[in-house]
């Protein structure tokens, strides 16, 4: 709650600010921070699955205790396996007990909240299997107040998308935004959205036949991270950093996600997935928008997203003569993670023993603009590197140091560091004189931490998309040129890597940051990675 209000005192903050620099008032397009979730059924297709125990059902629960769900709500979870409305809200007890970040279950709140969970059992191409939805869903309408509003969320396998869609559209359960005024109908799909290029604007075609853009809400989780929704308020709620943030000053833009998990029990999937789709194509994408975008004229959900997407656009397509110095994939061997033997991709469980799927990739990026030319962007995403960490650093470029020649100084580049996950927070490196009568200077940190300031854990990036989505804000979901854009840049690395195949995989062990090739790709400029 603190955070939250906190996030819309700073966004307040900065529409003031936007504003007295005479851009459009953005109140006009939208209030965010008055947008309250609106009564409505939610409708997860796929409740039986892993997101839905893991995130959706904590989240919803989060919610309710933080008395952010409407007044008016239910929950109805559709899957294949027969069950009742019982044994899903006990399974979901268990799943909250297990997985919310506030625990243990306050009872009395779970006795109102077991109420409102439901379940609804059919086969997602059955007709008669929405058709009984639709009544179910109206009994509930009357029961609960809930006013013929819906979102779907789609958990689902992506070759499911849709049919689902079309069912829903054929059975009336979603409404024509142009002929239906008094009640709204919202889709959530779960990524990936598409494969490539061609498979992404077909999906996009598909929902198009049946949705408006408005009501697909395409749900890229980082965007629901608080630490990344405070790119904006920072990069534009301090106008110190907003005149250094060009080519000018920076000298280059470090984008990390990395985790020190294996691929689990995902097996089938990465082998369809792999890093460059999984994480590069959404995840860092969008972080790395957030970074480079120019200030929106408006804090409204499409002035965010077209500056977002510019900056997509702007990135200039890698040749494919120089795509393998620039784009390196890596797959990792067999090593320790925290001092425990774990094994190799091609060892684990549903994975092709001669697999030539990566497990990480690092690129280096030019966005042909102003701002950004001539400044490289580093991405790198890898599982099982030494640790969890998610962020982005912007090393500046260095002082001359003349001053300081021949006095045993070590002056360094300034770096600031958004730190994305675990211990959230940003910091910045200076140089400092070291309290004595000579002249050493050595780099040191100014530490901003949420956890020790705020005191609180942010609330999780579901809370917020699921709460934004029944508030009909779209602004942190992902819109359809985004996608489009990034699958424009990258299918044709895809395209490359299946003509090609890597002679060294697994070429880092498990427990490393990753490929020698990444390493040099950097040395070849003159810079390295950040020690994290
Ligand atoms: C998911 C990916 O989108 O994000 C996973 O499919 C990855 O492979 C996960 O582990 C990381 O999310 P987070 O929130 O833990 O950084």
């Amino acid at each position: 709650m603190i955070i939250r209000y906190a996030a819309f005192k700073l966004l307040d903050g900065l529409r003031t600010m936007m504003s007295s620099h005479s851009f459009a008032n953005p109140l006009t397009e939208t209030n965010r921070s008055a947008k309250i979730a609106e009564s409505c059924i939610l409708v997860i297709f796929g409740a039986t699955g892993d997101l839905t125990a893991r995130k959706l059902v904590p989240a919803l629960y989060n919610l309710a205790r933080e008395g952010q769900l409407p007044a008016h709500f239910a929950c109805v979870g559709f899957a294949r396996r027969p069950k009742n409305h019982d044994q899903f809200r006990e399974e979901m007890l268990q799943a909250v007990n297990q997985f919310s970040r506030s625990k243990p279950v306050d009872q009395e709140l779970w006795k109102t909240f077991r109420e409102q969970l439901y379940y609804h059992q059919s086969e997602f191409d059955n007709d008669e299997g929405y058709e009984s939805l639709n009544r179910f869903l109206q009994k509930l309408d009357s029961q609960m107040g809930t006013k013929g509003n819906r979102v779907f969320y789609l958990s689902i396998q992506p070759s499911y998308f849709t049919t689902v869609v079309e069912k829903l559209s054929q059975h009336h359960l979603t409404y024509p935004v142009d002929t239906v005024k008094d009640k709204w109908s919202r889709v959530i799909i779960e990524k990936p959205f598409g494969e490539d290029l061609d498979s992404a604007r077909q999906l996009q075609q598909d929902l198009m036949q049946h949705l408006n853009e408005n009501q697909i809400y395409r749900i890229d989780h980082y965007l629901g991270k608080e630490t990344v929704q405070n790119l904006l308020v920072f990069r534009f709620g301090n106008p110190i950093f907003e005149s250094v943030w060009n080519n000018h000053h920076i000298d280059n833009i470090q984008i990390t996600v990395g985790e020190e998990i294996g691929i689990g029990t995902r097996g089938r999937f990465w082998e369809e997935a792999g890093m460059l789709r999984d994480i590069v194509q959404n995840h860092m994408m969008q972080l790395l928008s957030m970074v480079a975008m120019e200030p929106p004229t408006n804090l409204s959900a499409n002035a965010i997203r077209d500056e977002k997407v510019k900056v997509i656009e702007s990135i200039r397509p890698i040749p494919l003569d120089t795509m393998d110095q620039q784009v390196i994939r890596g797959q990792y061997g067999p090593g320790f993670i925290n001092g425990e033997p774990v094994k190799g991709y091609r060892e684990e469980d549903n994975v092709n023993p001669e697999s030539f799927v990566e497990t990480y990739v690092a690129m280096q990026l030019s966005i042909d603009n102003w701002r950004w030319a001539g400044v490289p962007f580093y991405l790198r995403a890898g599982k099982r590197l030494p640790k969890r960490a998610t962020e982005i650093a912007i090393t500046f470029k260095k002082a001359p140091g003349y001053l300081f020649e021949g006095t045993t100084s070590s002056i360094d580049s300034n770096v600031l560091v958004i730190r994305i996950q675990p211990d959230e927070g940003i910091s910045l490196r200076i140089n400092c004189k070291v309290p004595a009568l000579n002249t050493v200077i050595q780099p040191v940190k100014m530490d901003f931490r949420y956890g020790s300031y705020f005191g609180a854990a942010p609330p999780e990036a579901y809370e917020r998309l699921i709460c934004d989505c029944m508030a009909g804000d779209n602004t942190l979901f992902a819109r359809d040129d985004e996608v489009i854009m990034s699958w424009k840049l990258l299918t044709p690395v895809l395209e490359h890597w299946q003509e090609t195949t890597p002679k060294d995989f697994p070429n880092y062990a498990a427990g490393t940051w990753g490929p020698e090739a990444a390493e040099e790709m950097l040395k070849r400029q003159g810079r390295h990675w950040r020690l994290i």
